[in-house]
């Protein structure tokens, strides 16, 4: 029977890294969370502690195929994030992104639910403009080795907004740059994790160019923030709204930083370029701080250390 106060929420992806965090948030706050994952990246590990909490359940399920569940809100997590992982099957990556979309947004409209859908700075491809603001077209390779992934996301907006004009759907669309903490994929190529790995593990550092691209950093606590607010914004507030933090660190001075805390002595190595790689990623949050009221908060050191913390536990357990 409908639990008439709690609030029924849906997470996709929820056993990935931000999933993770935001399910356990939700639950925090009282809500009923189901988390649907096909733990392509996702891990049991993130979301250990919280079963067996009478208002958590996991269903294993492909949200390339249609899910019939009662919900009050729907947060759209599931996709591979990292290029390794997105690029391990990219014609799985697209299908994730554009039939998962379509799946959760029928969801949706068959239930009523509000539906966000998490996107990313990748749709502004390498960006022409910088800082990033939701009002830019974006800058994307269709045909390269990313586009499975920029191009999934830019088709899982589209039909957001298609849904939202057809049918009128409450959808929120935010745009998710890089986010950083515990329970991020410790071999996932992801800057932050790499870095903390190979310094924790005394190998050399691994910088892709000399170094001199910029990079954002928000820290996973400040996304969960901004995400549910966002859920919880009026109707009237659709997005794509960018979530992140605009404070710039060049990718040497990170991995300088990481070196230093973690205690290592690892060398720093710098290898070519990938293809299609941003030089310069920044959000404007102009528009999180009108709408939302959302401003990061956790300082890049602050995160770190609890990010090196994580990574600590986790190769001690190995
Ligand atoms: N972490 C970031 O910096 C970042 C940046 C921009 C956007 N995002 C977006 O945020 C979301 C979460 O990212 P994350 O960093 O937690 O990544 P993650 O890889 O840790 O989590 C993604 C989760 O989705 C699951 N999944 C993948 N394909 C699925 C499918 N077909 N059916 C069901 N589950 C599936 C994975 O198993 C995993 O648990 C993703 O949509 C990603 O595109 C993340």
């Amino acid at each position: 029977m409908k639990d008439l106060v709690r609030k029924r929420v849906l997470v996709t992806g929820g056993a990935g890294f931000i999933g993770s965090h935001l399910c356990e948030r939700l639950l925090n706050q009282g809500c009923d969370v189901v988390c649907v994952d096909n733990f392509y990246t996702g891990r049991k590990a993130n979301i250990a502690h919280l079963i067996g909490d009478p208002y958590f359940e996991v269903i294993r399920h492909d949200v390339c195929f249609p899910l019939y569940v009662e919900v009050d809100e729907i947060y759209n997590l599931a996709c591979p994030a990292s290029p390794i992982h997105y690029q391990r099957d990219p014609v799985q990556t697209t299908k994730t992104s554009v039939h998962g979309a379509i799946n959760m947004l029928g969801l949706a409209k068959r239930t009523g639910a509000k539906i966000l859908q998490a996107s990313t700075s990748e749709v502004y491809g390498d960006p022409a403009i910088h800082p990033q603001v939701e009002g830019y077209w974006g800058n994307v390779n269709p045909i390269g080795p990313r586009s499975c992934y920029d191009e999934g996301k830019r088709c899982a907006e589209t039909l957001f907004f298609d849904y939202w004009r057809q049918y009128k759907l409450p959808i929120k669309v935010v745009r998710i740059f890089n986010t950083y903490g515990p329970r991020m994929h410790p071999n996932d190529g992801r800057v932050v994790s790499n870095f903390i790995v190979q310094a924790l593990s005394g190998q050399s550092i691994t910088i892709y160019g000399d170094g001199s691209q910029t990079r954002s950093f928000c820290f996973v606590r400040d996304m969960i923030d901004g995400l549910m607010r966002m859920m919880d914004s009026d109707d009237t507030v659709t997005g794509p709204i960018n979530i992140g933090n605009p404070q710039e660190i060049s990718v040497r001075d990170l991995a300088e930083n990481v070196v230093m805390m973690c205690e290592s002595d690892s060398e720093l190595v710098y290898v070519p370029l990938p293809e299609d790689d941003p030089l310069q990623r920044k959000p404007d949050i102009t528009m999180a701080s009108q709408h939302l009221g959302w401003m990061p908060s956790v300082e890049l050191e602050a995160g770190l250390k609890s990010t090196i913390h994580y990574f600590q536990s986790a190769l001690r357990a190995h």
